[in-house]
């Protein structure tokens, strides 16, 4: 398997890949020794992701991931990857309101983070811009929302109806206009991803989301095939190959070459 060099290293490059239609590659990463992995591998953003939650410590959500949690596993990932460009999820409740984001996200990029990422829609515009404000720069997550699993009834596609797409579309704008520096879009109809990427200018990230983004995102575990009731936008890149890093290769390839999400891994 080739191995691939990532092609962002910082936010900059980010907006760049998306201004030349060069498709990014994200993977959630935990601790550091598969850090190292995935940035070897090509990966060009690794995610802290509360998935750690659920994933790391077998908890039935990401609502039980606390602040020192974050900190912990993004130090390990930081350690594994010096070089790498490493997001932070906030976790549930830390940034409730703007004074409590900004401490919180100040102890992430303290531990290592070169970005946060904030669950919610234009609500959370305020708390976007008072980062921003503060040299915080801010993924704004939109569409399904995790932390509001058990409100939601589940982890369902969203923005399928007229109203629920307008919604997005609209949370989408406020967050970009907020100086959110990237969007991360789960679980909506590829139509709706692919329209919200065209309007905005903003690199925006996607997960179970289709191809008409600008990026990828999935979580390590699913990668690996670990996760024993996949969703149906996940692929097992470790079937078939040996070795982890050549998992992750398989990932970045086809990202880059966009056989990732095939039709039958997205939502319509
Ligand atoms: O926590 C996480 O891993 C995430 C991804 C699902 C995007 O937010």
């Amino acid at each position: 398997m080739s191995m691939h060099a990532p092609i962002a290293h910082s936010l900059r490059d980010v907006w760049t890949a998306k201004a030349e239609g060069r498709p990014m590659v994200m993977l959630t990463a935990y601790d550091a020794g598969f850090a190292q992995l995935a940035v070897a591998a090509g990966v060009d953003m690794l995610l802290v992701g509360d998935s750690l939650g659920m994933v790391v410590q077998g908890a039935r959500d990401t609502l039980s991931v606390s602040m020192a949690d974050m900190r912990y596993h993004t130090e390990l990932v930081r350690r594994g990857a010096p070089t790498a460009l490493v997001m932070a999820d906030m976790p549930f409740l830390s940034d409730a309101t703007v004074e409590s984001a900004r401490l919180h996200a100040g102890g992430l990029m303290q531990a290592g983070a070169d970005i946060v990422k904030i669950e919610g829609g234009a609500a959370k515009a305020e708390i976007v811009s008072a980062l921003t404000e503060s040299g915080i720069p801010v993924c704004a997550h939109i569409g399904l929302l995790p932390q509001r699993v058990r409100q939601l009834g589940g982890y369902r596609v969203q923005g399928r109806s007229e109203d629920d797409a307008a919604r997005i579309l609209a949370d989408a704008h406020a967050l970009a206009d907020a100086g959110a520096a990237m969007l991360l879009i789960e679980c909506v109809p590829s139509a709706l991803a692919e329209r919200i990427t065209r309007q905005v200018r903003v690199p925006v990230i996607g997960i179970g989301a289709g191809q008409g983004v600008d990026g990828q995102v999935l979580v390590m575990h699913d990668v690996l095939g670990m996760n024993p009731h996949p969703p149906r936008f996940v692929r097992d890149f470790l079937r078939g190959r040996g070795a982890v890093v050549d998992a992750f290769s398989a990932y970045v390839d086809a990202v880059r070459t966009r056989q990732f999400p095939a039709e039958h891994e997205s939502y319509a």
